[in-house]
């Protein structure tokens, strides 16, 4: 039996100039298959001696080695070039738009509390947080509103049982901060408050923002002077705003404050006064020696008037063509 010496190089040759897989599966085959060139060596040897048959089929399994090796080169060549030439032909449009992902804003009525906590902040005042569901004494009774006051109604209020309900107003904190905190007291609470109305006027939750602050020298001129100040940084000081006597029964005296909007109608955007006694004695504070004024202003009313919405009820139908419109106000 003759070994054959040029069997690699002719199967190195003969493999290195295949050009795809077929034909180099076809090689793979004739030398490595199970009737191939190698496993017809291993046949012939089974004839000679044990010594011959030990040196012999060293030689072949190097040879089986080697073409291997050459084979899954070879293999690797092909698929690098198939590879290649598909990247190359495939026209890759860098000018195609990614896909972008659409980004939200903030809402407005969120933009213009942040707005209006920020101005109170800077002077002083201390945000606090109150509760939604509240009960009779807390949203009422302490605020000096009688019994039969027609607020009080189912017709108005959202109760949830007799003596819990939706709170109607954030005048509810000031009673709260009073009994915890102790004097003087400067806050601004911002919130949603629930009453059974709804019209391009009216929703049945709304936002409030309350302030109080209570100290033993505050008088009525430093409460019309902080919301005339507030008004102006609000809507600039061409804004026209006009002060109108009111009532409201935890405070004395009281008042409203109107802005004039673009159609020349006063409109109505916060109520304020001095805050009644019985109210200070309500929460155990010596209304001869501490005196205070609290306001609450309308956070959809001034909303609409900043960019001239004229109904309320846009804010919440979450229609993204009203939305969209306050993208650029996502920061302050
Ligand atoms: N709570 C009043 C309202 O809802 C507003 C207000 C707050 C008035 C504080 C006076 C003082 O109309």
């Amino acid at each position: 039996m003759k070994f054959d010496d040029d069997l690699i190089i002719n199967a190195k040759k003969e493999i290195c100039e295949t050009k795809d897989i077929i034909n180099l599966n076809k090689l793979k085959i004739k030398y490595l298959g199970k009737k191939g060139y190698i496993s017809s060596q291993f046949l012939l040897i089974k004839k000679l001696n044990k010594k011959e048959k030990i040196s012999k089929s060293i030689i072949i399994n190097y040879q089986k080695k080697i073409i291997k090796e050459i084979i899954q080169k070879r293999k690797k060549e092909i698929e690098f070039k198939i590879n290649s030439k598909q990247y190359l032909s495939q026209e890759i449009d860098i000018s195609l738009p990614g896909k972008s992902i659409k980004m939200g804003s903030e809402h407005p009525l969120s933009y213009i509390i942040k707005k209006i906590e920020n101005f109170f902040i800077k002077i002083g005042f201390q945000i606090v947080i109150g509760l939604e569901i509240e009960d009779s004494f807390h949203n009422f009774d302490a605020l000096n509103i009688p019994k039969n006051h027609p607020a009080r109604t189912k017709k108005d209020t959202f109760w949830l049982d007799k003596n819990i309900l939706l709170r109607t107003q954030t005048s509810n904190v000031q009673i709260r901060i009073m009994k915890e905190k102790k004097l003087p007291i400067r806050i601004l609470t911002a919130g949603k408050v629930y009453r059974n109305d709804c019209d391009s006027n009216h929703t049945p939750m709304f936002h409030q923002i309350e302030g109080l602050y209570i100290n033993n020298n505050v008088n009525f001129v430093d409460l019309k002077g902080i919301l005339s100040l507030f008004l102006n940084f609000f809507f600039g000081k061409k804004c026209k705003i006009r002060f109108r006597p009111s009532y409201f029964p935890f405070t004395e005296p009281s008042l409203e404050i109107d802005v004039l909007n673009k159609n020349k109608k006063w409109i109505e955007v916060l109520g304020a006064g001095m805050v009644h006694p019985n109210v200070l004695k309500n929460v155990n504070i010596n209304s001869s020696k501490y005196c205070g004024y609290a306001f609450g202003i309308g956070v959809e009313r001034l909303t609409m008037l900043y960019y001239n919405i004229s109904d309320i009820r846009l804010f919440y139908k979450n229609d993204l063509r009203f939305l969209k419109q306050f993208k650029l106000n996502n920061f302050i």
